[in-house]
């Protein structure tokens, strides 16, 4: 018998820069990060894509970019800005050939970037068709929501929608650099502001307990839409997914995926429904009903569940969403199986058994992930009964009195 065996590992590196007003020309973030970057004597070109309610709402990137690039010389701009519809929109009608198109009509080769500017969608998006391109040209990633600012723009992953099922084509492909620009932030209409902090509550929760308290302590101030208090939310969020992924299993190799916690869920009721709901909408959702059924199958303490749920009103999430319930609550259960067919191998779910603790599973029982969605229903009912959800929400715990349900 003979044999040849190849191996070899291939090292990843980018930076997260966190800044503001990234293209006012005095700014030399992006300056300093073409001139260190790549090959010197080759003039490497940059094309835009902008998803198009963060130009309508920062009209001033038509004429900054065109400005920042002929002042600071350090590549060539495509002079045609693309703009995209943003929105989850963007990753079901499939616009991936028109960027394939554009990459080859303007001749950016590899040495070359693509640069996206948006929320989580369009930059899962662009990053695929770059990754495609050319077998992968080099993609820069400037995301303006807080949930692609903390969490999907600083990772590994690309991909767009496939029959409804979420993220079903793409591509793990890091990107050559993210640039957090806080500025984009001022514009977000208000669930696009919360919606981030599901993603946070999320790492807290698997990862980091003090954390989770400073989210606690901070909550007011972050629904006031507190600058600072928002900066070291995205900070630390990010800072918490990098650690994950490089010292975990950044193309998901295995079949654990521990940045999942509430996702089986979240990405289910997303489809269901219809897309209405943003993807940290969904996550709070995921992240309420995993969390009950951790409770209900003896791992984690009603106390700790308490200050999860409530944390969640506090943070103004809605938990509960009427496609829970359809079907017998089936369309919404046949999102595990879906998960586990994305990342296959053999079911596994991270659940948690403490604040700052995930426990990983190996199946959930459909009994009691029923009783876990009927609980939030049941929730959901006493608000309504009391006219004043945002009121109770306001109340810190254990007011809610969620506690007797779990005795
Ligand atoms: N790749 C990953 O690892 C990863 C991880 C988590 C989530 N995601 C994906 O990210 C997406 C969600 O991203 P998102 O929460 O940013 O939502 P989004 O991209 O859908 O954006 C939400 C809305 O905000 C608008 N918008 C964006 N920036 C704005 C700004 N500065 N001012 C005003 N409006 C603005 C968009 O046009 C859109 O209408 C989902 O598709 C999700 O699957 C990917
Ligand atoms: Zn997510």
């Amino acid at each position: 018998m003979k044999q040849l065996t190849q191996a070899f590992q291939v090292e990843y590196k980018y930076n997260v820069f966190f800044t503001e007003t990234l293209f006012q020309e005095q700014n030399p973030t992006l300056f300093n990060f073409f001139n260190g970057f790549g090959q010197k004597n080759y003039k490497k070109k940059i094309l835009f894509l902008i998803d198009e309610q963060v130009i309508n709402c920062h009209d001033y990137l038509r004429s900054d970019i065109p400005n920042y690039f002929s002042k600071n010389q350090c590549v060539e701009l495509i002079p045609d800005l693309l703009i995209l519809p943003g929105g989850e929109g963007a990753k079901n009608d499939n616009h991936t050939e028109k960027i394939v198109e554009a990459i080859h009509q303007y001749g950016i080769d590899r040495h070359s970037f693509v640069a996206a500017i948006g929320g989580g969608a369009i930059l899962d998006l662009v990053g695929y068709a770059a990754s495609i391109s050319h077998r992968g040209v080099k993609h820069i990633r400037i995301p303006t929501t807080v949930l692609s600012q903390n969490d999907s723009g600083v990772g590994v992953k690309n991909g767009i929608n496939f029959r409804g099922k979420k993220n079903f084509i793409g591509t793990f492909a890091p990107p050559v650099a993210v640039f957090n620009d806080y500025k984009f932030l001022e514009t977000l209409e208000y669930r696009d502001w919360r919606s981030g902090m599901a993603e946070a509550v999320k790492v807290a929760l698997i990862k980091d307990a003090v954390f989770f308290d400073w989210i606690e302590i901070n909550s007011t101030l972050l629904m006031q839409k507190n600058k600072k208090a928002m900066q070291y939310l995205i900070y630390r969020c990010a800072e918490l997914h990098l650690q994950h992924i490089s010292g975990g299993d950044p193309f998901e190799i295995g079949s654990s995926r521990p940045l999942d916690f509430g996702h089986w869920l979240a990405h289910k009721l997303e489809h269901l429904s219809g897309f209405s709901i943003r993807h940290g909408e969904a996550v709070a959702v995921g992240i309420a009903v995993d969390s009950v059924y951790s409770n209900l199958i003896g791992i984690l303490p009603k106390k700790k569940l308490d200050r999860i749920i409530n944390l969640l009103l506090k943070l103004g999430f809605d938990l509960f969403h009427p496609t829970l319930i359809e079907k017998d609550k089936i369309n919404i259960l046949n999102g595990l199986n879906e998960f586990r067919e994305h990342l296959g191998g053999q079911l596994t779910i991270m659940l948690l058994e403490g604040i700052g603790k995930g426990k990983e599973v190996n199946e959930m029982n459909f009994e009691l992930l029923k009783k876990a969605i009927d609980t939030i229903q049941e929730w959901k009912i006493m608000q309504a009964d009391n006219h004043n959800q945002r009121m109770l929400s306001a109340f810190p715990a254990p007011t809610f009195g969620i506690n007797q349900k779990f005795q």
